[in-house]
């Protein structure tokens, strides 16, 4: 794995984009020579307009997209947590859907069974374990794709508008939840949001526009530029 240095920080970055050009076709370019940095153990939000390119940067970084040009480095393992939970959970049981994302690391069924634990009980849902899928709320199912992730041993963990689908507490409690889960488990996260009231959660955000970072800091002063952005 290479880490490159947040200059502002100092910290290794563990999320690297540099430079990256990305179009769907010659009229539609979205991303014009984008670059960011996340910092590890810190919990980083992207905002930007309908539009701007937040979901495809998520997939480029995924590796679900390949940039025209430019570079990303990206730890290996990562995991995504989409907007919808229900085009992500696939297996009947809650239990069941975690494990199945380790069926690629050849483990023992005892294995299988600790790490589906040890991720249930990180998100506060280790009683749900035989829980049928369709029988929990959205702020659950999506703190079961989070255990997916966890189980997984990622190192980073994308977002896409996770709470877009929830209510204000659900969301809130969410976005709580991510933030001590980074800070205690030492994961780095991009959260893709609309919500202002998230970034209190946040260690920095980063403001797409026009296929690039245009502006990145600190959540209150981010909060002010994207208001006053829109007051324009
Ligand atoms: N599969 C696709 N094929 C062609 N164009 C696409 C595809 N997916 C997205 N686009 C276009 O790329 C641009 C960026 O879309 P993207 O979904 O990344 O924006 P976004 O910032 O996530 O928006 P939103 O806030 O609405 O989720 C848009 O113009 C969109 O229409
Ligand atoms: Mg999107």
């Amino acid at each position: 794995m290479t880490y490159s240095i947040d200059v502002k920080s100092y910290k290794p970055a563990v999320i690297t984009v540099n430079e990256v050009c990305f179009s769907w076709s010659a009229e539609a370019v979205v991303l014009d020579s984008c670059s960011l940095q996340v910092p590890q153990g810190e919990f980083w939000m992207l905002l930007g307009n309908n539009g701007s390119g937040k979901s495809t940067l998520l997939r480029l970084l995924a590796g679900l997209l390949i940039p025209d040009s430019g570079s990303i480095v990206m730890p290996h393992k990562t995991g995504f947590v989409f907007q919808n939970p229900d085009h992500q959970l696939v297996m009947p049981t809650v239990g069941a859907d975690i494990a199945f994302g380790l069926v690629s690391e050849n483990l023992s069924p005892v294995q299988v069974r600790k790490r589906v634990q040890e991720a249930l009980d990180a998100v506060n849902l280790l009683d749900l374990e035989r829980r049928p899928i369709h029988a929990l709320s959205g702020g659950q199912k999506q703190r079961v794709a989070i255990a997916g992730a966890i189980a997984r041993n990622c190192e980073v963990i994308l977002f896409d508008e996770p709470t877009a689908l929830l209510d204000p507490d659900t969301q809130l409690e969410l976005v709580a939840q991510v933030r001590s889960l980074v800070k205690k488990r030492k994961l780095t996260a991009l959260w893709v949001t609309h919500r202002l009231e998230e970034l209190d959660y946040c260690d920095g955000a980063f403001l797409l526009k026009g296929g690039k970072v245009v502006a990145q800091g600190e959540p209150n002063a981010m909060k002010q530029k994207v208001l006053a952005a829109e007051r324009q």
